[in-house]
């Protein structure tokens, strides 16, 4: 390093640096957006402007000209490199300065140049900077600060960047520190990218890119301004400025890597293989963390499968190191003490934090030790077969049956030396993810292209939403547009089904777990109905129609009007979510807070964070409790206020979750107090009652109950009470009595049948000697073909044929039973039989399966099933010829 006249800077004051070098340049200071993206096209923030991709598109107002921020990001493509090299990491921090049609390159440069040399104390001759090909404008501003030798120019793969999915981009400028001679050759970027260490990407974001991979997607259009993107890794500008060998040793890493060495009882920098596991846990294990305080819990789709296999890999690569015990609780609490200053979330949380993590290192734990065995068996079974390769449906089984992640698979077959189908796996997932898909899309908004809503948001601005103080509103149709397509519809007649933006609508649109408002427009000589209403982009709302008659045209007014009833129902629900929510937290701790929920009709469904099941006594309390605050009748109210003051007021959320400082909380009286922009009832009591049906678990420390709520809560009960009467008249028995009358019914109804089996089989078997005096001479062997009473057991059938076969002492025997039905048989042999070559498993075989029924077994005793009473003469004749074949021999 040469920067040896620098002290070692630790994160937080690189960070602080750099967001006051910008707030001195007059850039707001905004805080780190959630990890997870509002953005549809993305899972997760993968970049410091991620929150600011419509600003920068020019679809929202920007509230800043210039801001400044150091964003959470998490990128997994690379995950296979995490731990090998210096430079991937999961999790990042990337510190960003933005100008939204302000300033542009030649300010732009001359900031990071600045910083970088008095902030950082680098020296300008170890920097290097390159710029796109055909980009003269920045190369001149650069020649006012290096050397022409020090700056060159790259294609579009390494200086055009975007942001892999459609948004905006532009050509970028890249800004490199030479690490000098020891780490590789001389000649600049272009010769060496490990030497000269990219430190800051400066993006003149001027373009809207389309669909495409890689370089092959469409240029749309210019951008209405010309903006500032930077992006500064934070982690290896400490890396640098801490003189350290890579990403994982610096100050905020560091601890996790020790810690993660302590529990493996390995110690990090004595082994590069264990060092690169050692590194691959503590990376996942932080990452992991942020993205539970960011409110994703492990599933198998989406974030959640993100998050998952994060973990998995953790925990595995643990193991495999030594550990012995759980690791998650640890390594959780160190992440925490290593993070907290920066990112309050990991703090505030932190025991449903590790829950989660402790819950899902044990339930792989458990889905190791079987996964493991199904993985071995089938490995075997692909080596016996002679071939290398573990088939796509294998894979697909132990991945949708017991929980194994595709990449263990794979990993576990490399170790084995074997491929995987992936691409058979893939096919298999992909027609399971349609099949899901279909179900869900019957009746959605269909995947309409974002760019449909630019225009009518230009023209039309955003849709005002006064549905939380009307249900019906006077408005004007401001957009019409094609549900496949998202075409611009100027004109829409009886039986099309489009999408509506109107300026104003009381309709709620689909958020927040509450399902949206149906209802009706109505106009002059017509009705659409209301089927749907979502907010493809958060400042439009779309509803889609179905239109009844009449024609309705770009610019028309109508009378939009919610359905009342349904929307009343879907609003008991909400509000009795916030109750249950409430009284979870008060029955089981802080910890069991909110993972998701889904308010419908009359119905509620709520998930939150718990570790085990919760005990169905406390599912009777919580649902006392809820009433019981129901009927005290507390005022609900919504009001709206600033993050911090509802973060001080004790408000449930997870803060953080968007920029925009105005918030809605709403209160239940003084129980109950939640960020939320659903609708509500106005008192508590207009609940009426609300009953919890069922408690189970939907993932590893993620718990779901599902309750009704108001006129269907009354009718589930009432429902139950006509129940209840009725099997209290057929019982005769008083309600109270219920219960103990049925198990002294069912008890004394399985010794009935028990008897029932020992009468029958006793009269069964009272005809043994009759049948064996009736025996048939079939070439020397005795033969007995008998027929007993449907219904007889197959432990009956199995005796009689026994006790005959007793009875025929001496002589070689062959007997077999059918029941009358043909719903089973048994054939035994004797050993004279046998030794003449007659085997019951081969004559069940070769009767009653070749004629249609199912069944087999050993030489001395063979039985079968699923036949049918036309079948028992052909048995009996085909029986009896196989005998004197082979008896003959
Ligand atoms: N968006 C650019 C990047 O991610 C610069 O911030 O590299």
């Amino acid at each position: 390093m040469s920067l040896d006249d620098v002290n070692p800077m630790d994160t937080a004051e690189i960070r602080s640096r750099f967001l006051n070098h910008f707030a001195q340049r007059g850039h707001t200071v905004v805080p780190s957006a959630s990890l997870v993206a509002q953005d549809p096209t993305l899972l997760l923030v993968n970049a410091g402007m991620v929150p600011f991709k419509p600003y920068f598109l020019g679809d929202l107002a920007t509230p800043w000209p210039r801001a400044t921020s150091v964003q959470k990001c998490v990128r997994t493509v690379d995950i296979e490199n995490v731990g090998r090299t210096a430079r991937h990491a999961s999790f990042f921090q990337m510190c960003g300065n933005f100008s939204f049609g302000d300033y542009f390159k030649a300010e732009a440069i001359p900031f990071a140049f600045e910083l970088l040399v008095d902030g950082f104390g680098f020296k300008p001759d170890d920097l290097w900077a390159t710029v796109y090909l055909d980009d003269d404008e920045a190369e001149r501003i650069w020649l006012d600060l290096l050397p022409a030798e020090r700056i060159q120019r790259r294609d579009k793969e390494d200086n055009f960047w975007s942001m892999g999915v459609p948004g905006p981009c532009g050509p970028c400028s890249e800004i490199y520190f030479d690490r000098g001679s020891a780490y590789g050759r001389e000649g600049g970027p272009i010769a060496d990218e490990e030497r000269y260490l990219e430190v800051w990407n400066l993006v003149f974001m001027q373009f809207e890119r389309g669909e495409g991979a890689g370089y092959d997607y469409p240029i749309l259009r210019e951008l209405p301004a010309r903006n500032i993107d930077t992006g500064m890794g934070l982690e290896r500008m400490a890396t640098i400025l801490q003189g350290v060998d890579n990403l994982y040793e610096i100050d905020i890493s560091r601890p996790v890597l020790d810690a993660a060495g302590r529990l493996t009882g390995r110690r990090y920098g004595a082994d590069p293989a264990d060092d690169v596991r050692l590194r691959v846990v503590a990376d996942h294990t932080r990452t992991a963390a942020m993205l539970i305080a960011d409110g994703v819990v492990p599933s198998n789709e989406g974030r959640g499968y993100v998050l998952r296999r994060l973990l998995r890999r953790a925990v595995r690569d643990a193991r495999l190191l030594g550990a012995r015990e759980p690791v998650m609780a640890e390594l959780f609490g160190v992440v925490g003490v290593a993070m907290g200053p920066i990112y309050p979330e990991l703090v505030d949380n932190a025991e449903t934090i590790t829950g989660v993590a402790v819950a899902e290192e044990a339930s792989f734990a458990e889905t190791l030790r079987t996964g493991t065995t199904i993985f071995d068996t089938a490995v075997r079974q692909v080596r016996s077969a002679g071939s290398a390769t573990l088939g796509g449906d294998e894979a697909f089984k132990l991945h949708d049956t017991y929980g194994f992640p595709i990449d263990l698979t794979l990993e576990m077959a490399a170790e084995a030396g074997l491929s995987v189908d992936e691409a058979g796996f893939r096919r298999l997932m992909e027609r399971q993810r349609q099949t899901a898909k279909a179900d869900r899309a019957s009746r959605r908004i269909g995947n309409v292209d974002l760019s449909a809503f630019r225009p009518i948001l230009a023209r039309s601005g955003p849709t005002t939403f006064t549905g939380y103080e009307e249900l019906t509103r006077e408005s004007g149709v401001v957009g019409l547009v094609g549900i496949a397509d998202g075409a611009g519809l100027e004109v829409i007649g009886e039986g099309d089904e489009v999408g509506v933006v109107l300026d104003t609508t009381p309709f709620y649109a689909e958020s927040g777990g509450q399902e949206p408002d149906f209802g009706l427009l109505r106009f002059d000589g017509g009705v659409v109905e209301v089927l749907d209403v979502q907010r493809p982009v958060p400042e439009l709302v779309l509803h889609r129609v179905r239109v009844r008659s009449g024609e309705l045209r770009l610019g028309d007014r109508v009378q939009a009007e919610v359905d009342e009833g349904r929307r009343r129902a879907v609003s008991r629900s909400h509000t009795a979510t916030h109750l249950v929510h409430a009284a979870f937290r008060r029955a089981l701790g802080e910890g069991a807070t909110q993972a998701g929920s889904l308010n419908s009709p009359g119905r509620l469904r709520f998930d939150f964070h718990a570790l085990g099941a919760v005990a169905p006594s406390v599912l009777a309390d919580v649902e006392d409790e809820i009433n019981e605050v129901a009927l005290r009748d507390l005022p609900v109210r919504a009001f709206v206020t600033t993050q911090e003051e509802a973060r001080r007021l004790g408000a449930m959320a997870l803060f953080g979750e968007k920029y925009g400082d105005a918030v809605r909380v709403v209160d239940v009286g003084d129980y109950a107090r939640e960020l939320c922009g659903g609708t509500h009832v106005a008192s508590s009591a207009q609940l009426g009652a609300v009953k919890l049906l069922s408690e189970s678990s939907i993932s590893a420390g993620t718990r779901r109950v599902e309750g009704l709520v108001g006129i269907d809560a009354f009718r589930y009960l009432a429902r139950e009470h006509l129940l209840v009467s009725q099997l209290s008249t057929a019982l005769k028995a008083r309600p109270d009595e219920l219960a103990d009358r049925v198990t002294d019914i069912v008890g004394r109804l399985r010794d009935a049948e028990r008897e029932l089996d020992r009468l029958r089989a006793a009269a069964v078997l009272a005809g043994a000697g009759a049948l064996a005096d009736g025996a048939e001479d079939v070439g020397g062997v005795a033969v007995v073909t008998a027929e007993v009473p449907a219904g007889t057991a197959p432990d009956g059938v199995r005796l009689l044929a026994m006790d005959v076969r007793g009875r025929l002492a001496g002589r070689p025997a062959v007997v077999a039973v059918v029941t009358a039905d043909g719903s089973s048989i048994v054939v035994v042999t004797d050993p004279g039989a046998r030794s003449a070559g007659l085997r019951a498993g081969e004559l069940v075989r070769s009767s009653w399966a070749s004629l249609g029924g199912k069944g087999g077994g050993k030489p001395d005793i063979a039985q079968g099933g699923g036949g049918n009473p036309e079948m028992v003469p052909a048995v009996f004749a085909k029986l009896r010829g196989l005998v004197a074949d082979l008896a003959a021999r």
